[in-house]
């Protein structure tokens, strides 16, 4: 027995020597130390032995027993400390390795344009106000003057969703909204927004476009005063040298009606191939708003008048920065978008 207890020792520190994670060397422990493992059997096998004999053998197996639990022990102590130092090995940041460069975006040319735009108007004492894309034709066309069958309607191809939705194709509705919502109050507005009208896109064509809408309403509002703020709207745009010109024109919410033109930014008025050789560039649209207009929102054209006017984004950014294609606005390509500096704030 002594000599099956010593092959049994043999075997079990080769067992530990062997185990090279701690799961292994947990089931060797488990395998010769546990309660269903030889070490056990031989224990109980004692009973077999002569009496004389018995305490001797129990002797030899405790001590065997032990001296192999000290070397689990330690071994096991090893390769818990090996486990964690290779688990830190692995999580470890280097600090110094240099950062990965964070991409700065920038504002989109249309946004920037709409911004500066705001800005302006902002500054003196105007107010942003918004309407739906999916318009009433009654704000659309009618509440300005359009009624139905009105052949201006042909001006702007539409997007009709039923009989009486459509896709806004211009800014204007918000006029009539914001009228009817401040019931006879004075008015100084700019909005923003998405149009929408059934052009096939070409250069200079976009089904899809962005304008920016004016209206002031008060006692007294004059055509000079139209004038005088579109003044101050070219030189911001295009600096400070510029100058403005209207000419008349006709849109049926307006009466009178015109459009600005500024001076050529590029040859200064002398005639190149931005202005067409004129000198001058068409900018935008406006008037003063038709006593129709005012009288079917609830303001009386007795008592107050106001001015509108309506920029198309695209247009003066396009101007602004030289862009040939009104389709690069929308293809979002960012060898294009990326040539724009990023506005602060
Ligand atoms: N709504 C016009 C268009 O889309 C632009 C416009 C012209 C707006 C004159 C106005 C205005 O407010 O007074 O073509």
């Amino acid at each position: 027995m002594e000599a099956q207890l010593s092959a049994l020792k043999q075997e079990v520190l080769e067992k530990i020597q062997a185990a090279s994670t701690v799961k292994e060397l947990q089931d060797v422990r488990v395998a010769y130390l546990g309660k269903k493992g030889p070490i056990t059997d031989l224990l109980k096998g004692m009973g077999k032995l002569p009496a004389e004999e018995r305490p001797k053998m129990g002797a030899l197996v405790n001590e065997m027993r032990q001296e192999v639990t000290a070397v689990l022990d330690a071994r096991m102590t090893e390769l818990e400390a090996a486990a964690v130092e290779a688990q830190l090995a692995n999580e470890t940041i280097d600090v110094t390795l240099p950062g990965r460069p964070v991409q700065i975006g920038n504002h989109h040319p249309l946004t920037k344009v709409i911004e500066e735009i705001e800005d302006l108007f902002i500054g003196m004492g105007y107010e942003i106000a918004e309407g739906p894309e999916v318009e009433k034709d009654y704000y659309n066309f009618e509440a300005l003057n359009l009624p139905k069958g009105h052949p201006a309607r042909d001006m702007q191809d539409s997007f009709y969703i039923s009989e009486e939705l459509l896709l806004r194709t211009h800014t204007s509705p918000v006029q009539a909204r914001t009228m009817e919502k401040k019931k006879g109050e004075p008015i100084r507005i700019i909005c923003p927004g998405k149009v929408f009208r059934r052009d096939n896109d070409d250069a200079t064509h976009s089904h899809q476009f962005m304008q920016i809408e004016g209206l002031v309403i008060g006692e007294n509002i004059r055509m000079t005063d139209l004038k005088g703020t579109l003044d101050l709207l070219g030189k911001k745009m295009f600096g400070s040298n510029r100058e403005i010109r209207l000419r008349p024109s006709f849109f049926p919410f307006t009466e009178p009606s015109v459009e600005m033109d500024i001076s050529c930014f590029k040859c200064g008025g002398s005639g190149c191939s931005v202005c067409k050789r004129t000198g001058w560039i068409e900018i935008l649209g406006a008037g003063m708003v038709h006593p129709n207009v005012l009288e079917m929102a609830g303001y009386d054209p007795e008592k107050v008048s106001g001015f509108a006017f309506g920029i198309g984004a695209e247009r003066i950014a396009m101007l602004k920065y030289g862009v040939e294609d009104i389709r690069h606005f929308y293809t979002n390509d960012m060898r294009f978008i990326q040539q724009f500096e990023r506005t602060e704030g």
